[in-house]
């Protein structure tokens, strides 16, 4: 059992990665991107709050995401968690620490996924993700089999994010820059990072992935 943070920028491939660490391992996807989009569409005060802030691309509050995971880690745990797009502040990083601590747990591998501004750029206008089980496509790199429907659940609700667009990707990649990248050195120092080229196929970057993780258990 393993719990890893994947980290990297928007369209670095994380949720693409997270998936298929679910399936292949059994492991549990804490995605703080997807309960905020889940909160946005629930009309709940915090949804409404958080909508306009995630649409620009900007980053939601501390406050509000530390909550979310601390909420999400006191349930099951499965075969490890995987932290997709969180932590993405140096204090959502000491919290995690903490919220780990507290239930006897430890971060084994912050992996982080490299990728180049030109790809991304490429990566984010193509996707579409499906609206029932959250299945990851792309246009040109990983389009439907049959045009309109999933192929993992069948569904035809295929969706593109509203912050999907060139503008906010802008904002989405100087977030991450400003204050997201500075995980890598805090994580260097703890001793816990490691590197993988999201630039590769799918499989590919799965398969360096594995190698991590297989080095972790
Ligand atoms: P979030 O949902 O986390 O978005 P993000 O970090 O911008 O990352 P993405 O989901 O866009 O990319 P990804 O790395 O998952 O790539 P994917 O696998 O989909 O956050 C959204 C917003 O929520 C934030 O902007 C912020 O407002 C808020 N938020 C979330 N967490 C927060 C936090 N902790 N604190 C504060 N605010 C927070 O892949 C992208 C595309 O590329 C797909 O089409 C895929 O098919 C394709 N692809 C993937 N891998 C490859 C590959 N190897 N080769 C070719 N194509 C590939
Ligand atoms: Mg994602």
């Amino acid at each position: 059992m393993a719990n890893i943070i994947l980290l990297g920028p928007p369209g670095a491939g994380k949720g693409t990665q997270a998936r298929k660490l679910v399936d292949e391992r059994g492991m549990v996807q804490l995605s703080t991107g997807d309960m905020l989009r889940e909160a946005k569409t629930s009309g709940t005060e915090m949804g409404k709050k958080v909508a306009e802030v995630m649409d620009r691309g900007e980053l939601v509050t501390d406050e509000i995401v530390i909550g979310l995971i601390e909420e999400k880690l006191s349930s099951g745990q499965g075969n490890g968690f995987i932290f997709d797009g969180f932590p993405r502040t140096l204090p959502q990083a000491d919290a995690l620490g903490r919220l780990l601590a507290k239930i006897g747990q430890k971060l084994d591998a912050v992996i982080e996924m490299r990728v180049d501004d030109e790809a991304l750029v490429h990566r984010i206008s193509g996707r579409f993700t499906c609206g029932k089980c959250g299945e990851v496509y792309h246009d040109a790199t990983k389009p439907t089999k049959v045009a309109g429907t999933c192929d993992v659940c069948g569904s035809t609700d295929l969706r593109r994010r509203a912050d999907d667009n060139e503008e906010s990707l802008r904002t989405r990649l100087m977030e991450y820059y400003k204050k997201t990248s500075p995980l890598i050195g805090y994580y260097y120092h703890a001793g816990d990072l490691f590197g993988v080229d999201g630039l590769a196929e799918i499989d590919q970057v799965a398969a360096s992935v594995a190698a991590i993780l297989d080095q972790q258990v």
